[in-house]
């Protein structure tokens, strides 16, 4: 089948769907402007960002964290959903599903701005600060820029972005919350994601195992691109919005 026909496919298939789990990674946000994480160097100010995003770094140089931080936050600031966002929202707000999911590695909360509600954040988000000690939440927007590290309101010890960083384990709700969609869903699309890191990585292998048919949304070849149905070589703007629209030869 060539790409057309595969959309077209994929898309008959979704429509069938009631039950749809969809994971996303940094590639549906790259059209909004947001860096991926592996196609530069990764490295900021000389530091890689596998250091700078750890929590040995918590540990070591806070204020370096939030500066790293700070600096994602002013890029993402700079961008606003794409189409394939406001696709994904649009399709959950139809209601043509019994149950609709989106789970995303994503901290960048294009998903919450496109208008997504019953989101999954696997890894948290950037605009979120988190006390050391008594783990408030509050928004990094309410925060003084020049309060860094951020004190918590609370107890006044320092604060932390609410991200999951290298070393450390994702929230156990949102995780098997996440398995459990992946186990009952019927259809599986997973968009932008180079899947390599786990335990995200693990979500389309268990909808596969437990039956759902699997969707790779990604102009790359990826190392789970084998054990999906179809594979889309395309980028998420140029697909979403068709995948979850109007199939072809259908009234
Ligand atoms: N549309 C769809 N996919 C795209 C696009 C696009 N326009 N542009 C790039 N991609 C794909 C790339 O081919 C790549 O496979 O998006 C993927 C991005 O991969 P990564 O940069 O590895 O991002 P991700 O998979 O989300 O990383 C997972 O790793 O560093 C950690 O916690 C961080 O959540 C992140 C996790």
């Amino acid at each position: 089948m060539n790409t057309h026909e595969l959309l077209n496919e994929a898309a008959r298939k979704i429509r069938v769907s009631e039950k749809i789990l969809i994971l996303t990674g940094a590639g549906i946000s790259a059209e909004s402007g947001v860096p991926t994480f592996r196609a530069g160097d990764n490295v900021w100010q000389g530091m890689p960002f596998q250091e700078l995003s750890s929590a040995k770094m918590v540990n070591e140089d806070l204020p370096l964290v939030w500066e790293w931080f700070d600096y994602r936050r002013g890029v993402v600031a700079e961008c606003s959903p794409n189409e394939a966002h406001v696709a994904i929202a649009e399709a959950e707000h139809s209601g043509r599903f019994a149950e609709f999911t989106l789970v995303t590695q994503n901290v960048d909360g294009l998903h919450r701005d496109a208008g997504s509600k019953n989101l999954i954040e696997l890894h948290g988000h950037i605009n979120t600060a988190r006390c050391l000690s008594c783990r408030e939440l509050i928004s990094v927007l309410e925060i003084p820029s020049e309060d860094r590290p951020p004190t918590c309101p609370s107890c006044d010890d320092s604060m932390r972005p609410h991200v999951v960083l290298f070393g450390e384990n994702l929230d156990e709700d949102n995780l098997n919350s996440a398995f459990e969609k992946a186990e009952t869903c019927d259809v599986c699309v997973v968009i932008g994601t180079s899947s390599v890191v786990y335990p995200a990585s693990s979500i389309p292998q268990i909808a596969k195992r437990s039956g759902a048919f699997c969707i790779e949304v990604n102009p790359q070849e990826t190392d789970l691109s084998g054990m999906f149905d179809i594979c889309l070589r395309m980028n998420a703007v140029e697909s979403i919005p068709k995948l979850f629209g109007r199939v072809e030869g259908e009234e």
